[in-house]
């Protein structure tokens, strides 16, 4: 695509971010990019644009010839991978937000990047306003690039700080996040982690080269953070929040997952408040890095998708460096983590899963512990997401070798100091 070339809109979806879309872009006429059809679902609906803008025939977009680009922000994930196939099939750019789809056809829909030559950008469907993929495509080298935590979902953020700063029940501060839209139309994608999963398998690709499903990826939500939960992090000092995690590990591979977790005051990530997303990268000579913005919302998500169209005017494009130029990465579960489990009857949890346990606390009626468990005994259980039970990663969570740790333990029981 030239410089200059005239960006012609086909966008699929007028919710929270078509909407967004529309009025950001009449407010930058200086990107030479206009909407010329929208298709919608339900033409009923009033709607803050002209009639004639609006159709609900998918191929008035995708048959167009003069349409160079598709913009798709819809909700529903299956139509939204037909739309982009068809468009990419079509020889036309795309710009998505749908991280569900996108997480879901990663590898699909790089071959079809691949085979059509044609632009497939989706900076929106990660991390709202804050440029992360672009970033983890671009900048950090593979070898470099030793881990990455983030809070990548604005709504069970926004959730966590209502109820916990602010003392609103569940069920308010969900309606809230609806209301500002925030949640997805199905908020139990929020509140249940998935779509924080899907965008950790996203983050995945760009930032080491692996290509995975979200159903390969250890995760929960918020749904069972408990108020005592809550009240052992403020005696601790400390934050909850669902933080998504990568880590190189020393022994080969990258550990990942979307876990809650304890912050302590100096982790970045408990300054992220609201609907703000915070991602911290720990890197090679740059030590730390942090990134932080809204990660939902209207204009937040809009000015990513703007951000691509622009992008797509110097033709840019994604080139999975670490999948296609680097060594690419796989995923290694073969790691222990620190976790504290709150639960109301220790039935419930089967001790003799942890490889330790370094706190009982069993006098309340809530009662927990903390531990170290192997990542894979998680992985292949879900007593730690059912009755009620809730689990949380203790700070700094994961350990690669338990060995030695364990002897220390047994000589330390053998002289009778624990
Ligand atoms: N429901 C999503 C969130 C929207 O709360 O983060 C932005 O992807």
């Amino acid at each position: 695509m030239s410089k200059h070339r005239q960006l012609v809109i086909g966008m699929f979806g007028f919710g929270v971010v078509g909407e967004g879309l529309y009025k950001v872009l009449k407010q930058t006429p200086s990107l030479s990019a206009s909407i010329k059809k929208v298709c919608i679902k339900n033409p009923g609906k009033k709607r803050n644009a002209p009639d004639e803008l609006f159709t609900t025939d998918k191929n008035d977009l995708l048959e167009d010839k003069e349409i160079n680009v598709i913009v798709e922000v819809i909700d529903d994930s299956v139509a939204a991978f037909e739309i982009v196939k068809t468009a990419l099939k079509n020889k036309k750019e795309v710009v998505s937000s749908s991280k569900k789809m996108i997480a879901e056809h990663l590898q699909e829909l790089l071959d079809l990047q691949q085979k059509t030559g044609k632009s497939f950008l989706y900076e929106s469907s990660a991390c709202a306003s804050i440029p992360a993929i672009r970033n983890l495509e671009e900048y950090y080298d593979n070898d470099l690039l030793h881990s990455i935590r983030a809070i990548v979902n604005g709504s069970t953020n926004f959730i966590l700080t209502k109820m916990f700063d602010e003392n609103l029940g569940f069920k308010e501060a969900l309606l809230l996040a609806q209301q500002l839209g925030f949640a997805e139309s199905n908020p139990t994608l929020d509140v249940e982690g998935f779509d924080a999963l899907n965008k950790w398998a996203i983050f995945l690709c760009h930032a080491y080269g692996i290509i995975t499903t979200p159903d390969q990826i250890l995760f929960t939500g918020i749904q069972n953070i408990h108020k005592s939960d809550a009240a052992v992090a403020k005696a601790r000092g400390q934050q909850i929040r669902l933080v998504a995690q990568a880590k190189k590990l020393t022994g080969g591979g990258v550990g990942a997952f979307v876990l809650p977790q304890f912050v302590t005051a100096d982790n970045p990530l408990s300054f992220v408040k609201n609907e703000y997303n915070g991602v911290v990268i720990e890197s090679g000579f740059a030590d730390q890095q942090f990134f932080y913005g809204k990660g939902a919302g209207s204009f937040p998500t809009a000015s990513a998708v703007l951000s691509d169209l622009s992008a797509l005017r110097y033709g840019y494009k994604y080139e999975y460096k670490k999948l296609y130029h680097h060594e690419p990465n796989q995923l290694n579960d073969d790691i222990y983590l620190k976790v504290y489990v709150s639960f109301s009857d220790v039935k419930n949890v089967p001790t003799e899963d942890f490889e330790w346990i370094e706190q009982w606390h069993a006098q309340e009626d809530r009662k927990y512990l903390s531990g170290v468990i192997a990542l894979q005994k998680l992985k292949n259980s879900t007593w730690w997401k059912e009755n009620g039970t809730s689990l949380i990663l203790e700070p700094d969570p994961i350990l690669e070798s338990i060995e030695e740790r364990k002897l220390r333990k047994k000589s330390l029981e053998l002289a009778g100091l624990l």
